[in-house]
This record gives C-alpha cells, structure tokens and sequence, in this order.
C-alpha cells in the first residue's frame, strides 16, 4: 500500500474511533444529566431504584412518561403531582431521564 493510502486509512480509523468515543461519552452525559433529575423530581415518590423501571428500554419509559403526562383524569392526588413535574420538563428531560433508569439494574 502507497504511504498516502496509509494515511488516509490511519486518519479514517482515527475520526471512527473519535466518533464511537464522542458518543460514549454523550451517551454518559444523557445518564448523568437524567440521575439529578430523576433524583430531585421522581424519586420522592418513586424511590431511588423503582422496580418496574430499571432497565426498560428508553422508548418504553418515554412512552409511560406521556401517557401518565397526558391523562386527562389522572385518578389521583399522587398522578396530579406527578403530571405538573412532567409538564415542567422538556422532552428532552424525559428522555434523559429514560436513559438514566435503562441505565440502572
Ligand atoms: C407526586 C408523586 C410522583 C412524582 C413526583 C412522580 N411520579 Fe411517576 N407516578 C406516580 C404515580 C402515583 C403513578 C401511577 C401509579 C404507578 O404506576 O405507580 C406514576 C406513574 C409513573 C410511570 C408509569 C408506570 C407504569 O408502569 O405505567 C412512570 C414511567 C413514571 N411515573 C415516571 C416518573 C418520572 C420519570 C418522574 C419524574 C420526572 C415521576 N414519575 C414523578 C407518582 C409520581
């Protein structure tokens, strides 16, 4: 192999590596950023590991999260809270938060 296309694959394995490396760590900032919401919204009445949580996958727990956020006749005092906690936080908050719990075991 010529020594240019050394460098061309050197340098494409280098921005490979950069970019698994850069989402690893995105992935871990999402997780941390989800812990101290989770912490300071949810596990008041959740607990710190809720059971029925732990591990489910981001998609199922962002889904539960609208639904309990969008019920029009949330059936208690408990839910009420819970949806003006939820009405606060962006999308993106829920989906942090999603990340943290998919996170725990
Ligand atoms: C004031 C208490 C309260 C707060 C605060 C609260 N929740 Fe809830 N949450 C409830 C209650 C009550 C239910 C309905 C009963 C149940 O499924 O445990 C519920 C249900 C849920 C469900 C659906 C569970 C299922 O299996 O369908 C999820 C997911 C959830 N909460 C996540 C959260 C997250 C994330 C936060 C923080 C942003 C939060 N809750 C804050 C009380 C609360």
């Amino acid at each position: 192999m010529s020594q240019k296309w050394k460098q061309i694959g050197g340098c494409a394995i280098a921005a490979f590596l950069f970019v698994a490396v850069q989402s690893e760590a995105a992935q871990e900032d999402r997780a941390a950023q989800g812990r101290k919401l989770y912490d300071n919204l949810c596990a008041a009445c959740h607990t710190d590991k809720p059971a029925g949580m732990l591990g489910q996958s981001v998609d199922s727990l962002v889904v539960k999260m609208e639904k309990v956020k969008n019920l029009t006749q949330p059936p208690n005092e408990k839910v009420e809270e819970m949806q003006a906690v939820l009405e606060d936080i962006s999308a993106q908050d829920m989906e942090n938060i999603a990340v943290y719990l998919n996170g725990l075991k």
